[in-house]
């Protein structure tokens, strides 16, 4: 709270307009900046060699095979990105009503993560917690006769999948799949296990929002979700002291770092969570936001690389210590210059 004594005097003593005059001035009272270094990268990893298949709804963002990925995460590291976050697209043959391929040691992801740890060792490597991309009914979790999402079991399943992502050398494991107690069950797991470096990156306020439509058909979820939601779980919209509540529990039960999901509709989430909590804050500009952005600039009615830096430039004024954003690479890019 400022005090009266610090209210501006009024004008004219007080012209803001002055400091805005001149370029030098703008950017040496500008409060907030954006660098490469705020910056996550999620990618889509299938199998197969030299394999590259560009994702419709997210023009911009291609599935790549392992070998097409490696030199994106070189750029990342030239560009000086800190982390890549890893989705996995499985082929359908080898999705379960369990997910159960989630747990195979030598499954996609374990094997993109040794091969990015060993090749590109610089770059910090951040897995996805969830069942979606393995089962056949594209829901985060196993199912009971109803069609209810069973917490407990799916949380034994999951810190079970983050252990495996842990011993194949991740860095970071980033649970989002919204079931209750998953963090403690997750960093129990992985101390018992012995990986007491292993980082979480929680997403504690993930909403069930309508902006994920376009990840969804990138890892192949949408049509096994069919007319199917996750209200059960993820958050609904309209709340937000749950927020805190949620963030709460997370660092209570071992999260490092916590996450506000999506970005630009949520960032009075955000705001509220780190003048909460004080610990390291992240948002994911998701898919639809990505999408939203990207169709408005390819029909020329935005600017696209002004709408992108002023889009992630708002994470950091709402407190936000990173972003996840597909943009990360062209964003990196043009602060490079
Ligand atoms: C699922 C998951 C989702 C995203 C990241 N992890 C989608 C969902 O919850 O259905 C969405 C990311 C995006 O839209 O960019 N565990």
């Amino acid at each position: 709270m400022s005090s009266s004594s610090h209210l501006p005097p009024p004008y004219p003593a007080s012209r803001p307009r002055r400091l805005r005059r001149h370029a030098f001035s703008r950017e040496l009272v500008r409060e907030n900046a954006l660098s490469a270094s705020d910056l996550i990268l999620p990618v889509f990893v299938h199998e197969g060699v030299d394999k590259t298949e560009p994702v419709l709804s997210m023009p911009g963002v291609s599935r790549l095979s392992l070998d097409r990925l490696i030199p994106v995460a070189e750029e990342c590291v030239a560009l000086g990105i800190p982390v890549l976050a890893l989705f996995p697209v499985i082929d359908a043959a080898l999705k379960t009503a369990d997910g159960r391929e989630a747990m195979n040691p030598d499954g996609l992801v374990p094997r993109v993560v040794r091969a990015l740890k060993d090749k590109v060792p610089g770059l910090g490597i951040l897995t996805d917690v969830a069942l979606d991309p393995f089962t056949s009914h594209g829901q985060d979790g196993v199912l009971d006769d109803s069609g209810y999402i069973i917490n407990d079991r799916t949380v034994e399943i999951l810190a079970e999948q983050a252990l495996v992502q842990a011993r194949a050398g991740v860095d970071i494991v980033a649970p989002s799949d919204m079931m209750d107690g998953r963090i403690g069950a997750i960093r129990s797991a992985l101390e018992r296990d012995g990986h007491i470096h292993t980082q979480i990156m929680a997403y504690s306020a993930k909403y069930a929002s309508a902006f994920y439509g376009p990840f969804r058909d990138a890892v192949g979820s949408k049509a096994n979700l069919g007319k199917a939601d996750k209200k059960t779980y993820q958050m609904d919209p309209g709340n937000s002291d749950e927020a805190l509540r949620e963030v709460g529990l997370d660092l209570a039960e071992g999260a490092d770092m916590v996450m506000v999901k999506p970005g630009m509709p949520y960032l009075d989430i955000v705001r509220r969570v780190k003048d909460q909590f004080r610990v390291p804050t992240f948002a994911y500009q998701v898919s639809g936001e990505y999408a939203m952005l990207k169709a408005a600039a390819a029909n020329g009615w935005l600017d696209h690389d002004a709408v992108m830096m002023e889009s992630l430039l708002a994470f950091k004024r709402a407190g936000a210590d990173g972003v996840l954003s597909y943009f990360a690479l062209d964003a990196a890019r043009l602060l490079k210059g």
